[in-house]
């Protein structure tokens, strides 16, 4: 398979989705080698407690180093080379964004642990990072009650740019924060017919002209991402060091 991918959760349910769609037909097809493992597979007492309180006190309960230290074990052989990728979806760590999606599509191995509760004993990240590159990865500024929807929404956005998982390769390359596009949003966009409820398509795209109409979606993309992510938009020219060609 081009991307192994285990995940480690109490919640195995919630990734049924990943049965579905386009995720569902890469791991039929042998592109995704998919698992989901129950984290409880690795207690031992007899109720299959995960999680305690917190040192130091606080609201809620942190989920215990064992079981945690366990699975990574099983999962992850000994001298595994290259190192695979943990990534810990939490709130607190680094954006999830296309470029990540883009880096992990390159792995060939990656595990996702998903916490719940107020998070997973630390010490599950040190003792892993001995073994693993461990990437704590936010979806996004809010809060989930765990990291298993924040798992579906990675693995989507990185098994779709797996070869031949996405029909037509140039849609990749086509939308939104794609870098051949400067990472632009992308603008609207129209079908048949060109006239619907007193609506027209631009005529620009009717036009035939590849070279005008390639302008025109990049004057929509442009003003559409200073509309609505300012930040995401290129700065200005001047300052940029047009005066240093002097
Ligand atoms: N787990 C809980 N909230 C999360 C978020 N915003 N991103 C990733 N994982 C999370």
């Amino acid at each position: 398979p081009a991307l192994r991918a285990d995940v480690v959760t109490i919640f195995p349910d919630y990734l049924a989705p990943l049965r579905l769609s386009l995720i569902g037909r890469a791991a039929r097809t042998g592109i995704l080698d998919l698992a989901v493992h129950d984290l409880r597979t690795w207690t031992h007492d007899r109720h299959r407690t995960v999680d305690d309180t917190p040192y130091g006190g606080g609201a809620g309960m942190v989920m215990k180093p064992e079981p945690w230290g366990e699975a990574l074990d099983a999962l992850v052989p000994a001298g595994a080379d290259p190192r695979p990728r943990l990534v810990v979806p939490t709130p607190s760590g680094r954006p999830f964004t296309q470029a990540v999606a883009v880096e992990l599509a390159a792995e060939p191995h990656l595990v996702f642990a998903c916490g719940r509760y107020e998070g997973i004993d630390s010490r599950v990240a040190a003792d892993a990072a001995t073994r693993m590159r461990v990437d704590e990865v936010s979806i996004g500024d809010y809060v989930l009650n765990g990291g298993e929807v924040a798992v579906l929404v990675m693995l989507e956005a990185v098994v779709r740019l797996l070869p031949g998982v996405v029909g037509n390769p140039a849609s990749l390359t086509e939308e939104s924060h794609a870098a051949e596009h400067d990472g632009l949003l992308e603008g609207p966009v129209f079908t048949k017919p060109t006239s619907w409820r007193g609506l027209d398509v631009p005529p620009v795209l009717l036009s035939g002209d590849h070279g005008a109409i390639a302008r025109w979606r990049r004057e929509q993309a442009l003003e559409r991402t200073r509309r609505v992510r300012p930040e995401l938009a290129p700065a200005p020219l001047e300052g940029r060091g047009l005066e240093g060609l002097t």
